[in-house]
This record gives structure tokens, C-alpha cells and sequence, in this order.
């Protein structure tokens, strides 16, 4: 096969489809590896910045961007002709839900029609976005296949999910293990060849709808376990159990055992959304996931929790949710990174004004807030307990100052356990 010599000698040239959280690093990673990587995005703000070695995502060092787009190993464009040129094309596009929660594949959709324009003999295409199980083969291939080739013989084509953990010191692209599943096994074998060359471990397996299970068990065993221990909050609370001191201490036992904490709700990219693609697709087959249903009934109600309590801790002070000052302390989704979408902190601030509070917020990483009704800017750490009669702690950014908060404010509600071990009557924890 031309493409695994061209693979394994680093000539084969390499397309990125869609430069965010998932594609940039993929891209870099390659890049400096020694391939020539070529990203398209339909932003002409992303693909300006990038080009100037500026990198919009904390997993990717800005030196590394900049050291592959000064060598010419990585540039981006928003030209989707540069996609005839190259061997491989790996798409890291968005999958969404509708506002009905059914899969929105407009993305994927959008990306492939862009391929099959330039699809030539030879090229291996891999899709990367979460899906759910026969999207490659029933949405993908014959989409590609009116372009005249066909997948497995004329070119090749694979699924092969993303794992990647914003923000995780310890994992990033080249030491996750990659799952990889194709059409044909001469697919997966140019794929698994593909990535070999910068993972450290990759799994094949049978077939592409394999490989897009495989990443939907992964999510669902998250947000399904994250719902039944976040019900357990709820539960301990009612019984004046501290849930944090029963996760630590089950936590001892060394197998059989894996421990999830509770918090304001579900964010990001993937755990509130990728579940539903599976229910989705589940129910064309007339099977009801229940468990999905239920953990996201559970999680989506966690905002409205965080809420109660705040008002419970205003009570203790005999203040009222309407007209108190409540201060926010982190508001993208997770701890130290920059990315907001889903976040339940903005669910916790819009109900909070709901009720009648006036809110702010503090986080580094997010310097200006435009959502719904809210446009805001954050408020230096040393300024924030003017005037404020609670904070919470949505997002427990390690960044944080967490003995000032507790110096600083009267009221703190902590959804997160981030001041463990603190014994006061002014914290609420979850
Ligand atoms: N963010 C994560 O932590 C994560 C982890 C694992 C898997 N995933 C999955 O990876 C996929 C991508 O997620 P992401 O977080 O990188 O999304 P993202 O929004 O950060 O990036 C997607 C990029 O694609 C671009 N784009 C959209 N349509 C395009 C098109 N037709 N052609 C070219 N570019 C296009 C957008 O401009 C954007 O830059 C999703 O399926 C997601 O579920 C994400």
C-alpha cells in the first residue's frame, strides 16, 4: 500500500478538519512529529491566529505552536481545495445536539460534502467527532461514495474517537490509548499505521460502529455514575450525612470500587450531550435507555440544587435570595481550563437573577462573560467579597485563593469540596 510507506517514512501529508479542542492538538502533535499538517476551519479568526502561532487552547503550548508554524510543519486555511492534496483527512468537527436533543449532524455533514469535492484514490478519511454507532457507515461512506470511489477499495475509511482531557496534566494525545475501527480491515490497517506513528498504544477493532460504541460507553459510564453519585448528595444531605467523607472512605477499597463526586451539573462538550446520541439512535432500534434518561434527569437538575442551597445559606444570615449579592467563583465547565460551553454555572447565575440576585464573577480563565441575559465581566479575586453577601464555588480552579474566600465572605456555598477539611457554620457544602 503506497499510503503505509508514505506513513511510515512521515510524507504522507496530513488535513485537519475543524481546529478546536480535539483538531488543534491532533494537528500540533503531528506536526511536530514531522508531518506536514495542513488545518482547515471555516473561522477566519481562528485560522488568523493560529497562522500567527497564537494558540487559543492551554493543552497546546503556544511554543509549540509556534515552533511547528515557523518550520512550515502546520498552517491553517479556510481553502478547502488544500484537501486534494493531502493523503489523509481526519475530521474533528462538532456534533451538537438539536434543541430536541436528537444528534445534529449538520457539521459532519457539512465537512464531508467539503471532502467529497476534492476526494481522490488513495487518501484515508477518518472521522473523530463523538457519534453514535452508524454514522461512518450509513451517513459518512455513501455521502463519500457519490463522489464515484468507493470506501475500502478506492479510498479508505475509519472512525477512531477522541479521548482527549482538557486540561489533564498527566494525558494528552500521545499517551491516551486510540481506538480505531474501519470499513475494511485494509482501512483500519492505514489508520492504526497513521496513528501509530505519534500514540503510544492503539486498539483496533472490528468495525467502525465498534470504535463509535466504544466512545458512547465511555461517556455514558460517566455521566450515568456522576448522576447516581450526585443523587447520593442529594440523599446524604437529607439525612446529614457528609457525602465527600463517605466517597473518600469507600474509596480505600482497592478494586471493585471507582470514585465519582457530585457537583453543580454536567458541562462541556461531551458528557451532557453524548449520551443522548446513544439514546437517540437506541430508540430507532424501539430500545429506551433508561439509565440515560434517568443520570440526565438527575445531573440537569443539580443547577437548580446549587440554587437551594444558596438560598438556605442566605437564610442562615436572614437575607433573601432577591436582592442578595452572590459572587461566583469559576465558570467554565471544569478546573483550569478555559472552555464554557455547557457550563452549569451559567444555569446557576441565570436562576440566581431569576430569583431576584445580583451576580458576578471570578475567573482567570474566562476574562468576559456574553450568555443570555448575561454580560459580564470577571472581578479581581482581591475585589470580589465587596459587597456580597455569598459566594459559590462553581468551578474549583486551582489558581484560587481559597483560605481568603474563606476570610472574605460571610456565606460560601462549595459544590465542589474545593475547602476540605474547613469546619465553619458559614460553608454549605453540597
Ligand atoms: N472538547 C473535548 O474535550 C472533546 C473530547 C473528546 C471528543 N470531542 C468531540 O470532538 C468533536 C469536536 O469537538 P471540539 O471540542 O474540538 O469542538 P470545537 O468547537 O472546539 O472545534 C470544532 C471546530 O470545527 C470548526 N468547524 C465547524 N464546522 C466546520 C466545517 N464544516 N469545516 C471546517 N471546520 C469546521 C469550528 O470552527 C471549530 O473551530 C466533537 O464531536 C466532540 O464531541 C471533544
Amino acid at each position: 500500500m503506497d499510503l503505509l510507506k508514505k506513513i511510515q517514512s512521515k510524507d504522507a501529508r496530513l488535513g485537519v478538519i475543524g481546529l478546536g479542542y480535539v483538531g488543534l492538538p491532533l494537528a500540533v502533535e503531528f506536526a511536530r512529529a514531522g508531518f506536514h499538517v495542513v488545518g482547515y476551519d471555516i473561522s477566519d479568526e481562528k485560522v488568523a491566529e493560529l497562522n500567527a502561532g497564537r494558540s487559543y487552547i492551554p493543552d497546546v503550548p503556544q511554543a509549540h505552536l509556534a515552533d511547528v508554524v515557523k518550520s512550515g510543519h502546520f498552517r491553517a486555511t479556510t481553502d478547502p481545495g488544500v484537501l486534494g492534496d493531502v493523503d489523509i483527512i481526519d475530521i474533528c468537527v462538532p456534533t451538537p445536539l438539536r434543541k430536541t436533543r436528537d444528534p445534529d449532524l449538520s457539521y459532519v455533514v457539512q465537512a464531508v460534502e467539503t471532502i467529497r469535492g476534492v476526494l481522490r484514490k488513495g487518501q484515508l478519511i477518518i472521522l473523530e467527532s463523538t457519534t453514535y454507532p452508524g454514522t461512518t457507515d450509513e451517513v459518512v461512506q455513501p455521502a463519500l461514495e457519490e463522489s464515484g470511489l468507493k470506501a475500502g477499495c478506492d479510498f479508505y475509511l475509519a472512525f477512531s474517537p477522541e479521548r482527549v482531557d482538557p486540561g489533564n496534566p498527566n494525558f494528552n494525545t500521545h499517551n491516551i490509548p486510540k481506538v480505531v475501527g474501519g470499513v475494511n480491515p485494509q482501512s483500519t490497517e492505514a489508520a492504526v499505521a497513521f496513528y501509530s506513528q505519534v500514540i503510544e498504544t492503539v486498539v483496533p477493532v472490528s468495525s467502525t460502529r465498534v470504535a463509535e460504541m466504544v466512545k458512547l460507553l465511555e461517556n455514558t459510564f460517566r455521566a450515568v455514575n456522576i448522576g447516581l453519585v450526585n443523587e447520593l448528595a442529594l440523599m446524604s444531605h437529607r439525612m446529614n450525612l457528609d457525602v465527600w467523607e463517605v466517597i473518600d472512605a469507600a474509596k480505600t477499597k482497592p478494586f471493585g470500587f471507582m470514585p465519582f463526586y457530585p457537583g453543580p451539573g454536567l458541562g462541556g462538550h461531551c458528557i451532557p450531550i453524548d449520551p443522548y446520541y446513544l439514546s437517540w439512535k437506541a430508540r430507532q432500534s424501539g430500545f429506551e435507555a433508561r439509565f440515560i434518561e434517568l443520570a440526565g434527569n438527575v445531573n440537569g437538575a443539580m443547577p437548580e440544587y446549587v440554587v437551594d442551597r444558596v438560598a438556605e445559606a442566605l437564610n442562615s444570615n436572614q437575607r433573601a435570595v432577591n436582592g442578595s449579592r452572590v459572587h461566583i467563583f469559576g465558570i467554565a465547565y471544569k478546573r483550569d481550563v478555559n472552555d464554557m460551553r455547557e457550563s452549569p454555572a451559567l444555569d446557576i447565575m441565570e436562576l440566581l437573577k431569576r430569583r431576584g440576585a445580583e451576580v458576578s464573577y471570578t475567573d482567570p480563565f474566562v476574562p468576559e462573560l456574553r450568555h443570555g441575559t448575561l454580560n459580564l465581566s470577571s472581578i479581581a479575586e482581591a475585589d470580589a467579597a465587596k459587597g456580597k453577601d455569598c459566594a459559590v464555588i462553581v468551578t474549583d480552579h486551582s489558581s484560587f485563593d481559597y483560605r481568603a474566600i474563606v476570610e472574605r465572605f460571610a456565606l460560601i456555598v462549595d459544590t465542589r469540596n474545593a475547602l476540605k477539611g474547613e469546619k465553619s457554620p458559614k460553608l454549605f457544602r453540597l
